[in-house]
């Protein structure tokens, strides 16, 4: 990693999540498939772990699939579900040595059952590992999980558990895909696209925004540490005044 930007260790974010964009356009750009683009992606998404580990970073959040990625072209979704896979396969010894515990939000279930089986045994196999949290949102959409979680809180309405008036954001969050997770303090999206594109709506509320240039599978960690550099260079206020925060 580029060790020559000097990052303080003192203001890391806790919680770093990504829209890794940008795959299609790389390969595009070299008359190559899509899915080398997302092959190549992998790799990237490799480096970004490597680095957080590297840094004492403690969550990571990749946006791998959107619950509105099924509407691509079939063989593009199935490229996508096996390099999910073979990436799962050839990271595992990593994940155990590392001490990553691999995590996911999303409708799961939606996943082939293969990928489902793939997940749930990395899963299993890193539950108590306490460096990094490793989360793919999976089939996820910010809108589906206000769905759920409106659904789940209404059951305990109607069935006494709770009244609507004990309706807090800590009741909201417990019922959110990632209730045992920080809010994300940093949220990078590659490609030079600047949306946020149905991702973790309610956990950024907060969050730093650092929209970049660089195609997802160019981006290394020292793209990663520029990402961290700037978001230290910023002041976050929470609502409150610079002086109240001096
Ligand atoms: C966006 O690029 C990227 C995706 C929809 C998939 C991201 C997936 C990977 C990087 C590979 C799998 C990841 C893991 C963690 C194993 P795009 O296809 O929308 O690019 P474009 O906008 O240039 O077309």
């Amino acid at each position: 990693m580029n060790t020559k930007i000097p990052l303080s260790k003192k203001n890391l974010p806790q919680h770093i999540a990504i829209i890794m964009d940008g795959n299609g356009r790389w390969a595009k750009k070299r008359g190559l498939l899509r899915a080398m683009g997302h092959e190549t992606g992998t790799k990237s998404a490799n480096e970004a772990v490597n680095a957080c580990l590297d840094l004492g970073i403690p969550y990571l959040t990749l946006y791998a699939f959107s619950t509105e990625n099924w509407k691509r072209p079939k063989l593009e979704v199935d490229t996508l579900m096996r390099l999910l896979v073979k990436s799962l396969k050839r990271e595992m010894p990593q994940f155990i040595k590392a001490g990553i515990r691999l995590n996911i939000i999303g409708l799961m279930t939606d996943l082939p059952k293969k990928v489902q089986q793939e997940l749930q045994e990395v899963i299993n196999k890193t539950q108590t590992h306490t460096n990094l949290v490793l989360t793919l949102a999976l089939s996820y959409g910010a809108r589906e999980e206000f769905i759920k979680t409106v659904r789940e809180i209404s059951d305990k309405v109607k069935n006494d558990l709770i009244s609507p008036h004990s309706i807090t954001e800590d009741v909201i969050k417990e019922h959110l895909y990632t209730f045992d997770m920080p809010d994300v303090d940093l949220l990078i999206r590659t490609s030079g696209e600047q949306r946020i594109s149905n991702f973790l709506l309610w956990q950024i509320a907060y969050a730093e925004l650092y929209f970049t240039d660089v195609l997802w599978p160019d981006f290394k960690a020292e793209h990663l540490n520029q990402a961290i550099l700037n978001y230290q260079q910023r002041e976050r206020r929470f609502g409150k005044t610079s002086e109240q925060l001096r």
